[in-house]
């Protein structure tokens, strides 16, 4: 039997995240470390995976750029940006689309993946925006009508682990997963359109990448069991424990900041630095000494 591909989308409104650079790598890691045959769409102008994976040294990952018209009525755009995908999903068993989230596009095509990876600093400014975002699509995150896509928090271009907590003292409307942070890394710039984190011999780039795009393998394989299973099942206990884990939605009502403050011992906060530490390489936690 042939099973469906798995469709994920990196996006958030804000440039400058690290979309395009979670995505070339992503899309390294499943066609090469993985072996699966692996498509790319990029949905931007600058077309920067794109350009990274034609340029860097051809690993047999197939990439399409699909330019969105953004003076079209939205069921166009939607139209348009629902046949690239369905252009670059034929004979792939991986899809990764890297887009600049456009309010043109209509919330719906969020509905075409099974994980919704955003990326984001954890400045409190991009945290805000990428909160407000987040809470903007919730009631796709939420459906019940639908089967909605897996949401991915992904702290990228983390330098300071002291920060990793701000995360939890927002207020969110929908349940998340939070992946492990993609480290800063000086070299980033130099990898551009010549080598991929997968395969570079720089160990600590390396590391911290695979442990990433390990987490969202995973997550991406439960989600497609849940999806071909006859029941669906709200929490896969299997994933409980891993360095993936998902965290309720607070209730705006329960104020978490107060609760933070209030208890800065709770169970929960340490439940929490504890899985959030497990889910850093120790050679990077050595450094912090
Ligand atoms: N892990 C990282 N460490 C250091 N710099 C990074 C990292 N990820 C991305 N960058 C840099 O940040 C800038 C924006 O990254 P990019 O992937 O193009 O973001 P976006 O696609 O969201 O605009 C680029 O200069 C890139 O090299
Ligand atoms: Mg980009």
């Amino acid at each position: 039997m042939k099973t469906a591909p798995l469709k994920i989308l990196i996006t958030s409104q804000k440039g400058g995240v690290g979309k395009s650079t979670l995505s070339a790598n992503l899309a390294a890691y499943f066609c090469h470390t993985r072996g699966k045959k692996t498509a790319l769409i990029d949905f931007d102008h600058q077309a920067t995976s794109g350009k990274w994976v034609k340029k860097a040294y051809p690993i047999g990952i197939h990439c399409n750029t699909a330019d969105l018209p953004n003076y079209k009525g939205p069921g166009i755009v939607l139209l348009k940006a629902k046949e690239a995908l369905r252009k670059g999903v034929e004979n792939h068993q991986v899809v990764v689309a890297d887009l600049t989230w456009t309010d043109v596009l209509s919330p719906e095509f969020l509905f075409e993946f099974d994980l919704v990876l955003v990326p984001t600093s954890l400045s409190i400014i991009e945290l805000d925006s990428t909160l407000e975002f987040i809470n903007r699509f919730s009631f796709i995150f939420k459906s019940r009508m639908r089967q909605p896509p897996k949401l991915v928090l992904v702290p990228s271009r983390v330098d300071d682990f002291e920060t990793y907590e701000s995360i939890f003292t927002r207020s969110f409307n929908t349940s998340f997963f939070l992946a492990p942070p993609v480290m800063y890394s000086e070299s980033a710039n130099n990898f551009f359109g010549s080598e991929f984190f997968v395969l570079t011999t720089n160990q600590e780039v390396r590391e911290n990448f695979m442990t990433f795009a390990r987490a969202i393998d995973e997550l991406g394989e439960s989600e497609m069991e849940d999806r071909q299973g006859p029941r669906r099942s709200e929490f896969n206990p299997k994933l409980s424990g891993t360095v993936l884990d998902q965290f309720r939605a607070m209730r705006n009502s329960e104020e978490p900041e107060t609760l933070v403050e209030k208890n800065p011992e709770s169970a929960v906060k340490q439940g929490v630095s504890k899985r959030l530490m497990s889910a850093i390489p120790t050679f990077l936690i050595n450094k912090r000494d």
